[in-house]
């Protein structure tokens, strides 16, 4: 059948349901889920996520250059449900949710506890692309936690990263097929 062609990014699709964590000048945090993430360049190591213009984390980036891309599994799939709520800008998300806030190891902008993974950026530079705001950001630090990095890879059964179909669907990966 045909589709609309706004709803392309509906058969591209489930995509990785990340959360990105961001503060405001004054250091007030806040976290939002994305689902428009791609990698860019490894090296330099790049990553780009497509913002709507309205979004408190793109105005936070605008405003101290940093973010958190903070990878999700499925055990914080509620709390990342209620980052997604529309909140006033300079109240937490990471707070509202009962996230647990840690210390980035090169960015002041702090990170989630419960995700498996964070890559820390520093804005290289955005670009606007039809209704959102593509922003790229140069990896400063990457880290996975233990349990899950097997023989160079994700653990995928253990981690078992969230991913976004649309709406309130996702799904949560767990298989792996590997070609003979
Ligand atoms: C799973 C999921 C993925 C999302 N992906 C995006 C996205 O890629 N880009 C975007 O602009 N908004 C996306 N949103 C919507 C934002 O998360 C939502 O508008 C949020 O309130 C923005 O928060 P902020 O204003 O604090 O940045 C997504 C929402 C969900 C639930």
């Amino acid at each position: 059948m045909k589709l609309e062609k706004e709803k392309f990014y509906r058969i591209l699709a489930p995509r990785p349901a990340v959360l990105i964590t961001t503060a405001d000048k004054k250091g007030r945090s806040n976290a939002a889920p994305f689902s428009f993430v791609m990698p860019v360049s490894s090296n330099p190591p790049l990553v780009a996520f497509a913002s709507a213009p309205q979004r408190h984390t793109l105005a936070n980036i605008r405003e101290t250059r940093e973010f958190v891309i903070n990878m999700s599994s499925e055990n914080i799939l509620n709390k990342l449900w209620i980052c997604s709520e529309k909140f006033p800008k300079g109240v937490s998300e990471i707070e509202k949710a009962s996230f647990t806030k840690t210390k980035s190891t090169m960015v002041s902008v702090p990170k989630i506890e419960e995700s498996f993974g964070w890559l820390e950026c520093i804005l290289e530079f955005e670009k606007e692309a039809g209704d959102h705001v593509i922003v790229i950001g140069r990896i400063v630090d990457v880290e996975v936690k233990d349990i899950f990095w097997r023989e160079e890879k994700l653990d995928v059964p253990k981690a078992k990263p969230l991913l976004h179909v649309t709406g309130k669907d996702f799904v949560v990966a767990e298989r792996v097929v590997s070609v003979d």
